[in-house]
């Protein structure tokens, strides 16, 4: 059975594993690692300002939604939408993001935004699906403060 859940400590490795192989998470191929260090999503998973629930089916993480609230500017970014290949277009990741929506209205957030690569077709449309708009395209711009980050 599927269910979304707030996730867990636990759940880094998994949501890790998932992560680091996703050609739509690369936002610097030369310098920049492609997801979260594994250190960095351990502490993600126990900070107030990072919201992140996972899809689960028969105890395996099949997809996860991370997103940074910013409470001062009641604002939150979408920083990684995943859904498992296997899983996909079964309804999954707008379970996904319904219940971000949701959790993140709770807290008082006023204004979601995320980036898509701007050929990223079904990340697009699933976006729009809930009702997010399309805006203006950007070039990211990137530097690393630590080794954590810089791609091997
Ligand atoms: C984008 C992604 C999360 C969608 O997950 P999903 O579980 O397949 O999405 P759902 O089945 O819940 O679909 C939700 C909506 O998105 C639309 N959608 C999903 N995949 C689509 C596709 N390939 N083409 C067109 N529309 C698509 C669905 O039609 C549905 O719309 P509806 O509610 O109006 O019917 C998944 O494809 C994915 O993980 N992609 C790789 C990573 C990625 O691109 N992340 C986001 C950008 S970084």
């Amino acid at each position: 059975m599927m269910i979304i859940r707030e996730a867990k400590v636990g759940d880094a490795d998994a949501i890790y594993s998932l992560g680091r192989q996703v050609p739509e998470f690369v936002v610097n191929g030369d310098d920049t690692v492609t997801f979260w260090p594994k250190d960095i999503l351990e502490n993600a998973l126990t900070s107030d300002d990072t919201v992140i629930f996972i899809a689960s089916d028969q105890d395996k993480v099949v997809g996860f939604t991370i997103a940074a609230y910013n409470q001062g500017l009641k604002k939150a970014t979408i920083e990684n939408m995943y859904v498992a290949p296997d899983h996909r277009q079964s309804g999954v990741g707008k379970l996904l993001i319904e219940r971000l929506l949701s959790t993140l209205a709770s807290k008082g957030c006023e204004y979601v935004a995320t980036l898509v690569p701007p050929n990223t077709d079904a990340a697009i449309r699933f976006y729009q699906s809930a009702g997010l708009s399309k805006g203006e395209t950007f070039l990211w711009m990137d530097r690393s403060l630590s080794d954590n980050f810089k791609r091997a």
